[in-house]
């Protein structure tokens, strides 16, 4: 069963077919609708808030013709709160729905929602485990932006550790050849080492910078994160995290003409609004792709093509 569970799982073939048909989706996007997933049901369970994942995941399956079951707040308004299994709820929803998207606040829920599921499970994000889907749509966002995949410079920002979207984006980097990463975080939220293990395995050049001018001057993406709050042991903790680097006026200056900036969104203050005006400044074009790609995906995972 096509189940969605980590990036590790996709080899450079597959993320290139991918690719394409995103950009076959795309292109259909702008000529009028599909019917492919007609009478087709999915099932949308969100055990942690989200807006860009869930609205584009419905969006996305609406375009194709297909109908949405959801629940925004499945941790308090879904039979959670009375105690049921995330197991026992997965039993129950795949023989309503043609396929799951799951949200969930624990590393591998979605590997377990996985094993006792009746049809595909699409991880919208364990914990800060790994986000598949926004890792591919990353992944895409840098294909339509920048021309390729491959021979890039990319800096990852911020918080490393927590940011879920990161991990899964450099595991599919990491199917590419060419590829360096610049690491480019406060001590208190490194890039896993396990990540960075994973990454150097395949031929990934890892580099540590702690000044961001020094990356932006190299990179071809900059992929600023959000300091992941929610996911620190402690306020403290959290407060000696966020705005250790922000993205403002004086970057664009040194990054070049042709470099981007990316953000799995939403943001607080990591990167400045008077950046938005500028034409490199791509994370809301990124929010957009997430369409095509989870029409790709969905058609992938429903039709079992
Ligand atoms: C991210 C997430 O939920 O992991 N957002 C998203 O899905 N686009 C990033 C974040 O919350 O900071």
């Amino acid at each position: 069963m096509y189940h969605v569970i980590s990036a590790k799982a996709f080899t450079k073939d597959h993320l290139q077919k991918l690719l394409q048909e995103a950009n076959t989706m795309q292109n259909m996007l702008t000529q009028g609708a599909s019917r492919v997933l007609e009478g087709k049901i999915m099932a949308a369970l969100f055990f942690e808030p989200s807006t860009r994942t869930r609205l584009s995941f419905e969006t996305a399956m609406h375009r194709l013709g297909g109908n949405v079951i959801s629940t925004e707040n499945a941790r308090e308004f879904s039979s959670a709160i009375k105690g049921e299994t995330l197991e026992d709820t997965i039993r129950v929803v795949s023989g309503y729905a043609d396929v799951i998207v799951l949200r969930h606040y624990e590393i591998g829920a979605a590997a377990r929602a996985a094993q006792v599921s009746q049809v595909p499970v699409l991880s919208a994000g364990d914990g800060a485990g790994e986000h598949p889907t926004q890792a591919l749509l990353d992944l895409f966002t840098i294909y339509r932006e920048i021309g390729r995949t491959e021979d890039l410079t990319i800096a990852m920002i911020g918080d490393l550790m927590y940011g879920r979207t990161v991990h899964s984006l450099v595991y599919m980097l990491s199917q590419f050849p060419g590829i360096r990463l610049i690491c480019t975080a406060p001590q208190t939220t490194p890039m896993p080492v396990d990540v960075i293990e994973y990454a150097t395995s395949r031929g990934v050049h890892v580099e540590f910078e702690q000044d961001l001018h020094v990356a932006a001057k190299k990179a071809d993406v900059l992929y600023q994160t959000r300091v992941q709050k929610e996911r620190f042991k402690t306020l403290e903790q959290y407060e000696m995290s966020r705005d250790a680097y922000i993205i403002d006026e004086s970057i664009l200056e040194l990054m070049g003409q042709r470099s981007i900036i990316m953000h799995p969104l939403p943001r607080l203050g990591e990167i400045t609004q008077v950046v938005d005006q500028d034409p490199r400044a791509a994370y809301f074009r990124q929010t957009h792709y997430g369409v095509p790609v989870r029409m790709a995906l969905l058609k992938q995972a429903v039709m079992k093509e």
